[in-house]
């Protein structure tokens, strides 16, 4: 990490964690269910009935993939153990296609395999170039698949680094990219919507539907039942060291604002995933061209944010995903480099050690026992 980043980021963690604010009103979540139920309108049924279609079964005379080969039913998102029990079924199964094999030579699938993440190509802006290869315009990152549960309906922000702006353009993507659907087979409009609204149907628990629906309010933090987890929930209250970033229904929103111009409420943050890329994915540099023409080299396997808007001071910066029913949408961060809630801890220890946040084995025992509660 370069030493000038290095501080900026520090800065940004620490004024993120110096957040503050009213502690919640508790509630127990109910628990896990999936899947829309009517809502009344026979026209809109009907649509959420057809975009469930097209979602888990629709291949568009594509590679035979559909949204549910990655977004499975239940969680969302797919795991290692899903990813091998597939591959042991059928290892010429649509998921195991050679654009998401090791270096896409079709020869091996470790990372799918291992990691559960696959690729994805980003285009990069006009005023950045890849040292190795400046000519070259798109970006081929491996990625770890979010869960496509609670975040359609109540998040805004799309992928990790932000870059679709509605469900519909995200879809489209998809197919184009993960399907290799052919333009002339894409859905319509109308097709596209359908997936937008039954993506938007599918919630972790039945309070979280009654406050998207706007029928109840936002799901709290879970009082904890023994003193490990009672512990672990003061580092999620909004005054605690990771409620400050992981605020808001879906535990995804900083709640105060940073000095590299991410207001309060934004969704973008940094965990230092790139930085100390426990993944370890090959190292990419990126040279910045500055609006002044001076140029910033950028080093990361994964520079997240800026690789939208083109600012290197935006390097590391990724989407918060939910934190709602994160037992069930293993594995985390976005190159899918922790396994399990303890592996997420792994990179946590390491980041309050960096910037000399005292933590204890005891306090990262209770964070862990915490974060299953979610
Ligand atoms: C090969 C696996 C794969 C397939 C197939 C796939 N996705 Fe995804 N999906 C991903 C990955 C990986 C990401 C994150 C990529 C990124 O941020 O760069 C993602 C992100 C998303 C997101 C954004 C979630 C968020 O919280 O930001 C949505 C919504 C989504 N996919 C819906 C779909 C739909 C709809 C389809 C079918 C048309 C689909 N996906 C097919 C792997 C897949
Ligand atoms: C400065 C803001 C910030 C703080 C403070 C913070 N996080 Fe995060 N958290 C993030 C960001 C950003 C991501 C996504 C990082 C990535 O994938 O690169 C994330 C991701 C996560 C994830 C993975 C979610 C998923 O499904 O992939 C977990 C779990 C998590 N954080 C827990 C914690 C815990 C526990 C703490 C307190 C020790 C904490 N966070 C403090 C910003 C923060």
């Amino acid at each position: 990490m370069k030493r000038i980043q290095k501080a900026l980021l520090t800065a940004l963690f620490t004024l993120a964690t110096a957040g503050c604010g009213a502690p919640e009103e508790d509630e127990q979540p109910t628990p896990l269910l999936e899947e829309g139920e009517s809502t009344g309108d026979a026209e809109q049924s009907a649509s959420v009935n057809e975009g469930a279609r097209l979602f888990k079964h629709e291949t568009f005379q594509g590679n035979g993939r559909t949204c549910e080969t990655c977004h499975t039913s239940g969680t969302g998102t797919l795991s290692p153990q899903q990813a091998q029990a597939a591959y042991i079924a059928n290892s010429n199964g649509p998921l195991f296609n050679p654009i998401d094999s090791d270096g896409r030579l079709g020869t091996s699938y470790s990372k799918l395999l291992n990691d559960a993440t696959v690729t994805v190509d980003i285009t990069l802006p006009a005023n950045v170039t890849l040292a190795s290869d400046p000519t070259r315009r798109t970006l081929m990152l491996r990625r770890g698949i979010p869960s496509t549960i609670d975040a359609p309906s109540l998040d805004s922000v799309i992928m990790w680094d932000g870059r679709e702006a509605t469900l519909q353009t995200q879809a489209r993507s998809a197919l184009l990219g993960h399907a290799e659907v052919d333009p002339s087979w894409l859905p319509s409009e109308d097709g596209l919507n359908s997936i937008a609204q039954y993506e938007q149907t599918l919630f972790s628990s039945g309070a979280m539907k009654n406050y998207a629906k706007g029928k109840g309010p936002a799901p709290a933090l879970p009082e904890g039942t023994t003193d490990s987890e009672k512990r672990g929930r003061m580092w999620f209250a909004e005054t605690g060291v990771c409620g400050s970033c992981h605020g808001g229904p879906l535990l995804n929103r900083m709640t105060a604002g940073n000095p590299m111009g991410v207001p309060a409420n934004s969704q973008f943050g940094i965990a230092f995933v790139s930085e100390f890329n426990l993944a370890g994915n090959p190292m990419l540099t990126f040279n910045v061209t500055n609006p002044d023409n001076t140029v910033t080299p950028v080093s990361s396997p994964d520079p997240g944010l800026m690789l939208v808007t083109g600012v290197p001071q935006t390097a590391g910066l990724f989407k918060m995903t939910s934190l709602r029913n994160l037992k069930n949408t293993a594995p985390y961060f976005h190159d899918s480099s922790a396994k399990t809630l303890e592996q997420v801890m792994v990179q946590y220890k390491q980041v309050l050690d960096f910037l000399g946040i005292p933590n204890t084995p005891q306090d990262i025992a209770d964070m862990t026992a915490y974060m299953y509660l979610l």
